[in-house]
């Protein structure tokens, strides 16, 4: 298994869920078992000169690889989550969408003040998502250490909106 090969995995659905967009479709990786432990593996390995505490991640498709990362390296996982899913006192941001704002939720007590975070996504586009995740985690004293993605699409600006922190990412396109 190599990187080559996840990318030809991972399938591209033409506009979808819109028009004019290229949907990157990675439940054709995640089924394949040999596939799914390759990108876990691969991420621990680009981690394992930082030090992480635990790992946090934006509801839904980072649960995905946040939770196997996580057991991987030994650490725990947050989940970063919509509005009213989280049943303890949080604190809440919201973020712009293309049309419209949406809002993400983390427990008070998920982040404790000084801990080394690496923060998970499948996917960076614009980064809206992924900064709003960073800044509930600083919010808590979370010191984030990293973002970790599978893939990024670079054109998209996500490295600007990011680049206080240590992006790494295993899947580019276009490239
Ligand atoms: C997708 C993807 C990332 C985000 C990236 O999530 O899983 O979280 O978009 O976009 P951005 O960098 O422009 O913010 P989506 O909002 O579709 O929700 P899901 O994970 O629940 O499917
Ligand atoms: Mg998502």
């Amino acid at each position: 298994m190599d990187l080559t090969t996840i990318k030809e995995m991972i399938r591209i659905i033409p506009d979808f869920p819109k028009a004019g967009i290229s949907f990157k479709d990675i439940t054709t990786v995640i089924k394949d078992g040999v596939a799914l432990k390759y990108i876990i593996d691969e991420m621990a390995e680009r981690c394992s000169d930082r030090k992480i505490d635990i790992i946090a991640g934006p509801e839904a498709r980072s649960f995905i690889i946040g939770a196997p990362l996580a057991y991987r390296l030994g650490v725990g996982f947050v989940p970063i989550r919509k509005p009213g899913k989280l049943p303890a006192e949080t604190i809440k941001r919201e973020y712009q969408l293309e049309y419209g704002t949406d809002a993400m939720e983390l427990h008070k007590d998920a982040i404790k003040p000084g801990q080394n975070v690496l923060i998970v996504d499948d996917l960076l586009a614009t980064g809206g998502t992924i900064i709003t995740a960073v800044k509930l985690v600083e919010e808590l004293g979370g010191n984030v250490t990293g973002l970790m993605f599978l893939i990024e699409l670079t054109e998209l600006g996500g490295r600007r909106t990011l680049s206080d922190y240590d992006v790494v990412s295993l899947i580019q396109y276009p490239y």
